[in-house]
């Protein structure tokens, strides 16, 4: 009995992967456990870029979008960079729309369309880290791979009671985590941790009563269980300011793409300077504040002539200079592809103006 009782504890995939089989999130990337599906690897790696830094909920629109109009990575692969940048506005993390072309392109050119099927070899590919090398290895090629993403270091940690602050304690999570993957279904093994981190083990009251893997759970009744993981002490943000120009003729506005390298590199945009410590004696129509992961962003939109038609800002008459700036029609903003912050801008002026 007692052996009985010690084993059941002891088989942790056992019980992760029994909820997972009556729990698991029907997911427009996801193979449903015990469907005999074969999963995309196309599909597994668009949704793992596309879920970092953001959660299902918000993704889910942009990988209909996205495998609608490409639906295998060649399509992908011979897009236009405009349009996949466009396509990604307002996902966020404007590096990872160009890593992902740079991939797909790398796949077809390097692979002949094919997905390298371990993580060394994915891992070797544009824009794939150790998470997404790991993610696609288990999910899309059943390679037992360990796949440490935010819900699982919270499960992992508080299941261990691992309280060594971040991001130390990512060591020991994988040491911890590490024995526990099953050979036989790693991919449904990280998924289950994802949902189980998604849906019980939440950051705030975590549903500890209807856990799966509560019995050994070190954590299981701690009053301070939402600390778990214990995250690094909060860096104070600097504070930064932008102008951003609002150029109207003939109910269209000047756009421009800013530089491929820094901050939103090749996105669309409203035009304006550097952005800078000092806050801007000029005053605005309107402004936005808006946090980028390192530093919280005033941006005031400033009213400024056309130019003259002559002028090198006027309308760009070949295809290649168009890439640089044009005139957008306002009532069609909605499709320049413009990423959150300068949305909000935008937003902000034409509510004002209604
Ligand atoms: N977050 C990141 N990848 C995920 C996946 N495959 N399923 C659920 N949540 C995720």
């Amino acid at each position: 009995m007692s052996v009985q009782t010690s084993d059941m504890v002891s088989d942790f995939a056992g019980r992760l992967l029994g909820w997972y089989d009556r729990a698991a999130r029907a997911l427009p990337w996801r193979i449903a456990p015990g469907s005999g599906g074969v999963p995309d690897p196309y599909r597994i790696w668009l949704s793992e870029v596309m879920l970092q830094q953001t959660t299902v909920a918000a993704v889910a629109g942009y990988f209909a979008r996205f495998t609608d109009r490409w639906p295998t990575v060649a399509d992908l692969a011979a897009a236009d960079d405009a349009d996949v940048m466009a396509a990604w506005a307002g996902l966020g993390y404007y590096a990872r729309a160009r890593n992902l072309l740079a991939c797909a392109r790398a796949v077809v050119a390097a692979h002949g369309g094919r997905f390298p099927d371990s993580e060394a070899g994915l891992r070797a590919l544009p824009g794939i880290g150790d998470y997404t090398a790991a993610s696609v290895a288990a999910i899309a090629f059943g390679r037992a791979a360990v796949v440490i993403d935010a819900n699982i270091e919270r499960v992992i940690a508080r299941h261990r009671l691992i309280e060594t602050p971040l991001p130390l304690a990512k060591r020991e999570i994988r040491t911890a985590l590490a024995p526990l993957v099953p050979a036989d279904r790693p991919g449904d093994f990280a998924q289950a941790l994802m949902d189980l981190g998604a849906t019980i083990c939440t950051p705030r009251s975590p549903a500890c009563a209807i856990c799966p893997v509560m019995a050994d759970c070190r954590a299981r009744g701690r009053p301070d269980i939402e600390r778990l993981p214990v995250k690094p002490p909060k860096k104070a943000k600097p504070h930064r300011h932008g102008l951003a120009h609002w150029i109207e003729r003939d109910g269209a506005i000047w756009l421009v793409r800013r530089p491929e390298k820094g901050m939103l590199g090749g996105m669309r945009a409203l035009p304006g300077g550097e952005w800078t410590d000092a806050p801007r004696a000029e005053s605005g129509i309107v402004s936005v504040d808006h946090g980028f992961t390192h530093f919280d962003l005033t941006l005031t939109l400033v009213r400024r002539e056309p130019p003259p038609e002559s002028s090198p800002e006027s309308p760009p008459e070949s295809p290649d200079a168009a890439a640089e700036g044009l005139w957008w029609p306002i009532a069609e903003l909605d499709a320049a592809g413009l990423p959150t912050l300068y949305r909000k801008l935008t937003d902000k002026m034409l509510e004002r103006d209604a």
